[in-house]
């Protein structure tokens, strides 16, 4: 069934565990994400971005997920907007029937320029009313996403460009995110940690000056009972950038968040733990060995078939890694 997100991140707060939430563009990611979840008993987080809706379209989007509640009628699955970018596009998407909405105030309506605090708690607040009254779960943004390596944030313009931003800039400030969730009353917050959208999150191995699991538990610590949200928390499996490059793609030398700091978040907090990027890396470098060992196939069918297969790999992975599993 179609549920809200609140009642998920409660189920998993008061069990100490972590949901993924899978992003969503097509037809074999849900069946991937779909067949994962019944196959390990986990309740799913499906989400879409403005990229998704704009891919798909809307409709196709709702109507995936929707063939996916009917399918399978005994697992809860929550239909989440990504980075909304405006009330008005968190109202467009609570219109269309999703079940939870990220209003992130983080960056101004151009998903570039870096927003005052006073802007977010103000859009952030607006949408928590608007929501609430229909059920509807609001995660929000503190923070900026972005790289402690390079000093520069994930989406922005002029002034995010390398070495101008400062560490206590782009992450989270404790104090800081009690007063955003007392003044807006949102159900799940996304804090910055270091960690950034895409497969280029870190040069190495990443360690706590650039990636800050402390920075969790500070916050953690002042906000014991606010679930939290961790964006750009790809792994970035090694063996699958090994895969696309032996099957002729050009990734270079990457790092990705491991799976155990990821676990230990899940320890302080964090509840939901966005992926993409390693959905997309699996698909891709499934679909590159199909091309190269099978030149003479061209059934879309054919390709796509390995490629749901690593996706819902991947998914399954997680789901027993976050402690998913089991809680459906
Ligand atoms: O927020 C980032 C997600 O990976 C979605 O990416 O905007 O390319 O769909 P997208
Ligand atoms: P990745 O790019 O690490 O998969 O992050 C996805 C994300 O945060 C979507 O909001
Ligand atoms: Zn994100």
């Amino acid at each position: 069934a179609l549920v809200s997100m609140r009642q998920l991140l409660d189920h998993a707060a008061e069990n100490g565990y972590g949901i993924p939430a899978f992003n969503v563009n097509n037809l074999e990611q849900v069946q991937a994400i779909m067949e994962a979840a019944a196959e390990t008993d986990s309740p799913v987080i499906m989400q879409a971005s403005a990229g998704a809706r704009k891919y798909a379209g809307e409709g196709f989007l709702k109507y995936l997920i929707q063939a996916a509640v009917e399918t399978y009628p005994h697992i809860p699955v929550v239909m989440h907007q990504d980075h909304g970018q405006s009330p008005a596009v968190c109202k467009g998407a609570i219109d269309l029937g999703f079940s939870s909405v990220m209003m992130d105030g983080s960056l101004m309506e151009d998903g570039k320029t870096i927003a005052d605090y006073e802007y977010n708690v103000d859009v952030t607040r607006q949408v928590v009313e608007m929501a609430h009254k229909l059920g509807v779960t609001v995660e929000g943004e503190l923070g900026c996403l972005g790289s402690l390596e390079t000093m520069m944030g994930d989406k922005e313009d002029g002034h995010g460009a390398e070495g101008t931003m400062t560490r206590e800039q782009l992450l989270t400030d404790p104090e800081q995110a009690a007063d955003f969730v007392r003044r807006t009353q949102l159900d799940a917050l996304a804090i910055a940690i270091g960690t950034s959208h895409g497969a280029y999150k870190f040069t190495r191995k990443p360690t706590g000056d650039i990636l800050s699991i402390q920075r969790v538990k500070e916050i953690h610590a002042r906000l014991p009972n606010t679930h939290l949200v961790m964006h750009g928390s790809s792994s970035v499996p090694q063996e699958l950038l090994a895969e696309i490059r032996q099957f002729g793609g050009d990734m270079k030398e990457t790092y990705g968040v491991p799976v155990e700091e990821i676990q230990e978040a899940i320890k302080y907090g964090v509840r939901k733990v966005n992926i993409d990027t390693d959905i997309r890396l699996a698909m891709t470098g499934a679909i590159r060995r199909f091309m190269a060992e099978n030149p003479s196939k061209f059934d879309p069918r054919e390709y796509l078939k390995p490629a749901r297969e690593a996706a819902k790999k991947i998914c399954l992975a997680r789901y027993e890694q976050f402690g998913t599993a089991g809680n459906a």
